[in-house]
C-alpha cells in the first residue's frame, strides 16, 4: 500500500541544469510554453533558472513563476545576497515559491573552485541560508560535489543548513561518479547520522557521466530520500540528469519492489519530451527509454506474434500510459479553425496565443493543401515552427534553388533582417551549401557548422522533413529546426534558427557583443 511517506516530490530541473547541455538553450517563448505543459504533468517544483546568471535568465523566471498554477517554482543561487536577492526578485510574483541555494563541499571544490576553507564554507552556509530563509520558509540547501564530500563534513553541513532553516537537503553527484550502493549508504547515512534530518527532506540530484544517473536516484529512494532532481529528457551538463519519464515509469511499473508515488500525469509524459526536445533543438534518441521512437515498437516477427496473443509477452508499460497514440490521420483541408484549435489541445499545446494559432492554421491550410495525409505528429512539428519564430530577428522571406546534375547548384535568397529586407544569390557545393552562403552574405557571421541532420517527421515522399543545425561561436553552441515538406526550405529555416538563438544567447550572456553584431550590420 502507498502512503504519504512513500510520496516522492519531483523536482524538474530542465530548464536550469538541463538548458547548460552544450547547445540547448530556449527562448522565453518556449521556456513559457514547456511550462505549462509542466504544470498540466504535475511536477512538483520546476526549477526555471539561475536568475542572477543573465538578464535573460531572470525573465524567464519571472514569466514561468506567473504562469505556474500548481507547480512551486523555484529559482538556484550561489552563496551571496546579490543571488539570494535576484532570486527573491523573479520568483515574488508567485504565491510560493522555492530559493535553492548551494555551495561545494568536497575538498576538491572547496580548495581549487572556491578558494575557501572548509570553516569558511561553513560561516557561508549559515549566513546564506539564514538570509535566504527571511524571504520564504521554501529554502533547498544543495552541497555540490556531495558525492565526493568527506562523510562527516556533509553531516555537519547538512545539520548545520537545517539548524538555519533549509526544508529541502539536496545531495547532488554532480560529476555522475558514485554508484548505487555507495549513494544509498551516502542517503542512510544522513538519515541516521544527522540528528535533525527528520526536519527536512533529503532529494537526489544525479548526473549521469557513467550512465547511472536514474539508477542511483532511485537507489537514494530506497533509502529514504523522497525527492528528486531530474530531466525531462534527462538532458543537462555533459552527459545529462537522471531523466524523468525513466524515474516515473520505474517507480510506477515496479510499484511492488518501489512502493512510491508521484504527483505525475504519466499520460502527458510523451508530450514533455517533444516539447523539450523541440524548444531544444536536440532530438531524442529512437532507442530512448519511454519517449524513444522504438520504446514501443516490436520488430522481430517472434515478438509481434506474441504480442498478439498477449500483450503482456513483450510489453511491461502499456504505450497509452505514457501518452504515445498510434499515428493517426487526424484533419484534412476542409478542417476548420475550431477543429484545430482542439487538435493542439489534444496535442497539448495550452495558452498558445491567437496569432501563433493564427500563423499555424495558416501553414496547416498549405500543407493539407500539399500532402495527402496530415498526421498529429505534422500537427505538432508546424506549430512547433510557429512558436520557434516568435523571437526571431532574421526571417526568410524568399527562397529558389536551382540544383540538380551537370549546373552549378544556385540559391536565390531573401531575408528580414532587424526589419530590413535584403536579397542575395550564391552558388555552392550542392543546394544547402548555396542556401547557407546566401545567409551568410545577408548576415556576416563567423559560426562554425558543427551538425546538419535531416530526417522525415512521417512517412511516405511527401512527409515534412526535420532539418536540426548545430552551430558554435565563441565556445557557444545552439540548436537549430525547421520542419517542411520542402527539406531545402527546412534547412534554411532551421540554419536561420539556429542564428536566431545564437543571437538570443549572445543578448543575454553578452549583451555588447550582440550590440555591436547589430551595429556591424546597419554599416553593411
Ligand atoms: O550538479 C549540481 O551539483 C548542481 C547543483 C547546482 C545542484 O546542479
Ligand atoms: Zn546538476
Amino acid at each position: 500500500m502507498t502512503s504519504d511517506k512513500n510520496r516522492v516530490v519531483i523536482f524538474d530541473t530542465t530548464m536550469r541544469d538541463g538548458e547548460q547541455s552544450p547547445g540547448a538553450s530556449m527562448s522565453l517563448e518556449e521556456k513559457k510554453q514547456i511550462s505549462r505543459v509542466f504544470d498540466e504533468l504535475g511536477i512538483d517544483v520546476i526549477e526555471a533558472g539561475f536568475p542572477i546568471a543573465s538578464p535573460g535568465d531572470f525573465e524567464a523566471v519571472t514569466e514561468v513563476s506567473k504562469i505556474l498554477k500548481k507547480s512551486i517554482p523555484c529559482g538556484l543561487s550561489r552563496h551571496n545576497k546579490k543571488d539570494i536577492d535576484a532570486c527573491y526578485e523573479a520568483l515574488k510574483a508567485a504565491p510560493r515559491f522555492r530559493i535553492h541555494t548551494f555551495i561545494s563541499t568536497s575538498s576538491l571544490h572547496m580548495k581549487h573552485k572556491l578558494n575557501k576553507s572548509p570553516e569558511e564554507v561553513v560561516e557561508a552556509i549559515k549566513e546564506n541560508v539564514t538570509y535566504a530563509r527571511k524571504f520564504t520558509d521554501d529554502v533547498e540547501w544543495s552541497c555540490e560535489d556531495g558525492t565526493r564530500t568527506d562523510m562527516d563534513f556533509i553531516c555537519k553541513t547538512v545539520e548545520l543548513a537545517i539548524n538555519c532553516g533549509a526544508k529541502t537537503i539536496n545531495i547532488p553527484d554532480t560529476v555522475g561518479y558514485s554508484v548505487p550502493a555507495e549513494f544509498k549508504k551516502i542517503i542512510e547515512t544522513l538519515i541516521n547520522k544527522v540528528p535533525n534530518i527528520d526536519k527536512a527532506i533529503l532529494s537526489t540530484h544525479c548526473h549521469n557521466d557513467l550512465g547511472l544517473a536514474v539508477a542511483n536516484s532511485l537507489a537514494g529512494v530506497s533509502a529514504g530520500a523522497r525527492q528528486i532532481e531530474c530531466t525531462i529528457n534527462g538532458i543537462g551538463e555533459r552527459a545529462g540528469n537522471a531523466a524523468l519519464e525513466e524515474i516515473v515509469m520505474a517507480m510506477k511499473t515496479r510499484n511492488d519492489l518501489m512502493p512510491f508515488k508521484t504527483g505525475i500525469k504519466t499520460e502527458l509524459l510523451s508530450k514533455a519530451s517533444k516539447v523539450v526536445s523541440n524548444a531544444t533543438g536536440f532530438p531524442v534518441q529512437f532507442n530512448k527509454a519511454i519517449v524513444g521512437k522504438n520504446a514501443f515498437a516490436h520488430e522481430a516477427g517472434i515478438h509481434q506474434d506474441g504480442m498478439l496473443k498477449n500483450r503482456n509477452t513483450y510489453e511491461i508499460m502499456t504505450p497509452e500510459s505514457v501518452g504515445v497514440k498510434q499515428t493517426s490521420l487526424v484533419m484534412g483541408k476542409h478542417s476548420g479553425r475550431h477543429a484545430f484549435k482542439e487538435k493542439l489541445n489534444d496535442l497539448g499545446y495550452m495558452g498558445i496565443t491567437d496569432d501563433i494559432i493564427q500563423i499555424a492554421f495558416g501553414k496547416f491550410k498549405v500543407l493539407a493543401d500539399k500532402k495527402k495525409h496530415v498526421y498529429d505528429e505534422d500537427i505538432a512539428a508546424l506549430v512547433d515552427d510557429s512558436l520557434i519564430k516568435e523571437d526571431n530577428v532574421i526571417n526568410l522571406k524568399s527562397l529558389r534553388v536551382f540544383a540538380g546534375t551537370g549546373e552549378p547548384q544556385r540559391a536565390d535568397m531573401t531575408l528580414e533582417v532587424y526589419g530590413e529586407i535584403k536579397k542575395a544569390t550564391e552558388t555552392g557545393d550542392g543546394p544547402v551549401d548555396a542556401i547557407f552562403k546566401c545567409v551568410k552574405k545577408l548576415y556576416p557571421h563567423d559560426v562554425i557548422l558543427k551538425l546538419y541532420q535531416v530526417h522525415a517527421v512521417t512517412e511516405g515522399t511527401d512527409a515534412q522533413a526535420t532539418v536540426s543545425v548545430r552551430i558554435e561561436e565563441n565556445g557557444k553552441t545552439t540548436v537549430g529546426q525547421a520542419a517542411d515538406t520542402d527539406t531545402l526550405v527546412a534547412s534554411a529555416n532551421a540554419y536561420l534558427n539556429a542564428l536566431n538563438k545564437m543571437i538570443i544567447k549572445r543578448k543575454r550572456t553578452a549583451p555588447e557583443e550582440e550590440e555591436y553584431e547589430q551595429q556591424k550590420m546597419k554599416g553593411i
